[in-house]
C-alpha cells in the first residue's frame, strides 16, 4: 500500500455537515485511493445513497445485511488502510467509543487495524458536554485521531465551537496519516496531549503602537499540524499570526508575552510536551497609554521606559508541572565575533533548562516568513541532529520524533 492508491473507509454520520463530506470523498477518489462510502441511516436524510454512489464509484451499504455473503462488516475495517468518519456526530462518537457494532460503520470501527480518524461536527454544547469529553478521551487514548472541531458559524444562526474543519484539510491529514502508515509509522502520538507556541507576540505603547518582531507563525503552524497528523491532542498558543487556523487544534489566539505565559502555563498543567516556536516579546512598556501619543511641534520624541518580560521557556523548565514533560524551544541565531551561532545555541539550551532546543542561523534574513527552514536540534544531553534545509513540516516532524523517543526513554 502506498499513500497513492489505499483503500480508504469514509464514514458518515448524521449531521448537516455530512455534505462536505462529498468535497472530502471527491479529493480522496482524485487523489487515487479506493474509496467505500459507509454512511449511517441518518447520514442518508442528509446525502442520499445515489450521491455517494456516484462520486465513489463503488456500492454503498448502511446495513450489516446487505450483501451479506461478503460478510462486509469485517471485511470492509479489515482492508482498509484508513478509516475517516467525517462528520462525526456526538452520538456516532459515543458508539464507537462503546464498541456497538448495530450497523455497518459501528461494525467497521471494530474491526478496522489501521489508523482511524474522527472529525467531529456537532453544536458547541454537545461537543464540550462531559459525556461527549469523556468519549473523545477515550477514543484517543486507544489509539484514534480525534480532531478538535473549528470554531466558526454553526447550522443556525449561533457560531461557536463545532464546525467540521474544510474538507481540504481534512484531505492534507488523510495523506499525511496514509504516507506514514505506508512506512511503517502509525499514530505514534495518539493519546498524547501537547502544547505549541507560535507567531510573535505584541507589547502595546498605546492603542495603535506597539513592539512586536519579524515572526509569522509559520514554523510553529507546522510543528501544531504535524502533531495532529501523528494523532496529538494540540493547544496552539498563537500571538498575532494571519495564517489560517490549522485543521484539528484548539486555537488560544493571544497579543502579548503576559498573555501568552497565562495561556502556556494553564494548557501545559495537562500536557506532555511545550513547543516553545513563538518570539514572545522580550522587553514591554512600564506602562501603555490609553489614549495615541501624540507628536509635540518642539521635535522632542518621548522617551520609552521599558521592562523585562517574563520568560516562560525558563519557567516552564524550571517548574515541570509534570515531571516527564518534554520541553522543546527554538532559537533563531547569528554567530558573531565571539561564537558561532550552535556555540550560542549551546549555551542557549543550559540557560534556559529546557530538553531540546532548535537552532537556526537567522544571519541574513534566513528563516523569517520563508517557507523552508534548516536548524540543528541540540539535546540537552548533548547529542545534536541536523535537519537539512526543507518544507518546516519536515523540521516539525524531526522535533516529535525527538519528543516521542523521549517519552518512549522515560516509560522504560
Ligand atoms: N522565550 C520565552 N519567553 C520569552 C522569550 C523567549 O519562552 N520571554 C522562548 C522562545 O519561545 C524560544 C526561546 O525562548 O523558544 C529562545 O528565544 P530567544 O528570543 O532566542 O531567547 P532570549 O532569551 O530572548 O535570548 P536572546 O537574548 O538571544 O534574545
Amino acid at each position: 500500500m502506498s499513500a497513492r492508491s489505499a483503500q480508504v473507509v469514509l464514514g458518515v454520520a448524521g449531521g448537516i455537515a455530512a455534505y462536505k463530506a462529498c468535497t472530502l470523498l471527491r479529493l480522496l477518489v482524485e487523489a487515487g485511493h479506493a474509496v467505500r462510502v459507509v454512511p449511517t441511516e441518518s447520514a442518508l436524510r442528509f446525502v442520499g445513497a445515489v450521491t455517494w454512489a456516484a462520486l465513489s464509484h463503488q456500492p454503498v451499504h448502511t446495513q450489516v445485511w446487505d450483501d451479506a455473503h461478503e460478510v462486509p462488516h469485517v471485511r470492509l475495517g479489515q482492508q482498509a488502510d484508513l478509516v475517516v468518519v467525517a462528520p462525526a456526530t456526538a452520538d456516532l462518537l459515543a458508539k464507537a467509543a462503546q464498541g456497538f457494532a448495530d450497523d455497518l460503520l459501528s461494525s467497521t470501527l471494530l474491526t478496522a487495524r489501521c489508523p482511524v480518524i474522527f472529525a467531529p461536527a456537532m453544536h458547541t454544547e454537545m461537543w464540550e458536554h462531559p459525556a461527549t469529553q469523556a468519549n473523545v478521551a477515550t477514543l484517543r487514548e486507544r489509539g484514534a485521531l480525534v480532531l478538535e472541531p473549528a470554531e466558526g458559524r454553526l447550522t443556525g444562526a449561533d457560531t461557536g465551537k463545532g464546525r467540521l474543519p474544510e474538507p481540504e484539510q481534512i484531505f492534507e491529514i488523510c495523506q499525511t496519516v496514509l504516507a506514514r502508515a505506508s512506512s511503517g509509522q502509525e499514530l505514534d502520538m495518539a493519546g498524547r496531549q501537547v502544547v505549541v507556541s507560535a507567531g510573535g507576540t505584541r507589547e502595546f505603547l498605546d492603542p495603535v503602537r506597539f513592539l512586536g518582531n519579524r515572526s509569522s507563525g509559520r514554523q510553529g503552524y507546522a510543528v501544531a499540524r504535524a502533531a495532529v497528523a501523528r494523532g496529538a491532542s494540540v493547544t496552539l498558543v498563537s500571538a498575532n499570526s494571519t495564517l489560517p487556523d490549522p485543521a484539528g487544534v484548539k486555537v488560544v489566539p493571544v497579543v502579548s508575552t503576559a498573555e501568552m505565559r497565562e495561556a502556556i502555563l494553564e494548557a501545559v498543567a495537562r500536557a506532555d510536551a511545550l513547543v516553545m516556536a513563538a518570539a514572545p516579546a522580550d522587553f514591554r512598556p512600564v506602562s501603555s497609554m490609553p489614549y495615541k501619543i501624540k507628536k509635540s511641534d518642539d521635535l522632542s520624541a518621548p522617551t520609552i521606559e521599558l521592562t523585562q518580560n517574563p520568560d516562560i521557556l525558563v519557567e516552564v523548565s524550571r517548574d515541570r508541572p509534570r515531571p516527564d514533560l518534554v520541553v522543546v524551544g527554538f532559537a533563531a541565531e547569528t554567530g558573531d565575533e565571539q561564537a558561532s551561532a550552535l556555540e550560542h545555541g549551546r549555551a542557549k539550551l543550559a540557560r534556559k533548562g529546557c530538553d531540546l532546543l532548535v537552532v537556526n542561523d537567522v544571519s541574513e534574513g534566513r528563516g523569517f516568513e520563508a517557507e523552508e527552514n534548516e536548524a540543528v536540534i541540540l539535546d540537552a544531553d548533548g547529542s545534536e541532529v541536523p535537519v537539512p534545509r526543507g518544507p518546516k513540516e519536515e523540521l516539525a516532524h524531526r522535533i516529535w520524533d525527538l519528543v516521542v523517543a523521549k517519552w518512549e526513554r522515560n516509560r522504560i
